[in-house]
């Protein structure tokens, strides 16, 4: 989900879109479509504003250098992250989906199985807890006895320090529990009130990603800079990539060394 003005990141998104700003070396939407490929997921609809929509075709194509699948969908307003399932019905045919916000990034040891695990998972909806100094900016999960009490998106008394990330995985059901939405105050379909309705049938669960692990909403300037020097020196310092798809593509098998090689000159 790449659509929204980011108006929060104003001047800098004024003219681009936020999720194709620079992440150190890449453009931020790299690293969420890297996410979703290591999930196993190779289908990927991308949904941006209309002012956009180009730039992303002319970034990303197809996904066949990848050999993945990417179309593309258009959100005219802001109108929310659940309504991704409204513009996306076709494309999901009635299976189980996964949503990930574009500007979100995610990086750990074993993320790969825990993204791996979750997706064969195709019952109900699971949901990502991180530990962080400021719930109040997200959606908020109160757990007791491992059980989740409560979700709520962005309280002022936050009733837990845990924020939802923005990878969401749902069952076949969540495009006609979208359309049981009404929108909130703010005019959107809330992504925390399609949880809520899986959490009230006991549908809901969620995995806990641990202080090994490194979650950024890069949703903020200060986020923004934080991601991109996080990225930096973990790739300076290990002499490998975060976020890279043709890596991906080539451990998953999706294309070969050839492939590869040929992806590593255009972009020498
Ligand atoms: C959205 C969701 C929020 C979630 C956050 C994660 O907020 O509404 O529940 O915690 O993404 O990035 P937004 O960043 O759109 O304000």
């Amino acid at each position: 989900m790449s659509g929204g003005y980011g108006t929060r990141l104003a001047p800098i998104t004024s003219a681009v879109n936020k999720q194709l700003l620079p992440i150190y070396d890449k453009p931020m939407i790299y690293y969420p479509i890297s996410t979703l490929m290591m999930a196993g997921i190779d289908e990927i609809l991308i949904i941006t504003s209309p002012l956009f929509l180009n730039l992303f075709k002319k970034l990303l194509g197809d996904g066949s250098k990848w050999n993945i699948k990417i179309e593309f969908a258009v959100q005219d307003e802001p109108k929310g992250l659940a309504e991704a399932f409204i513009l996306g019905e076709k494309f999901i045919d009635n299976c189980p989906s996964v949503l990930i916000l574009g500007d979100n990034i995610f990086h750990g040891t074993n993320l790969i199985d825990l993204l791996l695990k979750t997706s064969s998972d195709v019952e109900g909806a699971t949901i990502f807890a991180y530990k962080v100094k400021n719930p109040e900016s997200y959606g908020v999960i109160n757990f007791k006895d491992e059980k989740i009490e409560s979700i709520e998106e962005k309280p002022q008394i936050p009733k837990s320090n845990y924020a939802i990330t923005g990878i969401y995985f749902y069952d076949s059901s969540a495009v006609s529990r979208v359309k049981q939405l009404k929108p909130s105050k703010r005019g959107e379909l809330e992504i925390t009130d399609l949880n809520n309705l899986y959490l009230v049938e006991g549908k809901l669960k969620y995995k806990l990603l641990g202080r090994g692990y490194c979650w950024f909403d890069a949703g903020s300037i200060e986020s923004l800079n934080a991601c991109s020097q996080y990225v930096q020196i973990i790739e300076n310092r290990q002499g490998l990539k975060i976020g890279c798809p043709e890596e991906i593509a080539w451990r998953n098998k999706w294309i070969n060394e050839t492939n590869l090689l040929e992806i590593a000159k255009e972009q020498q």
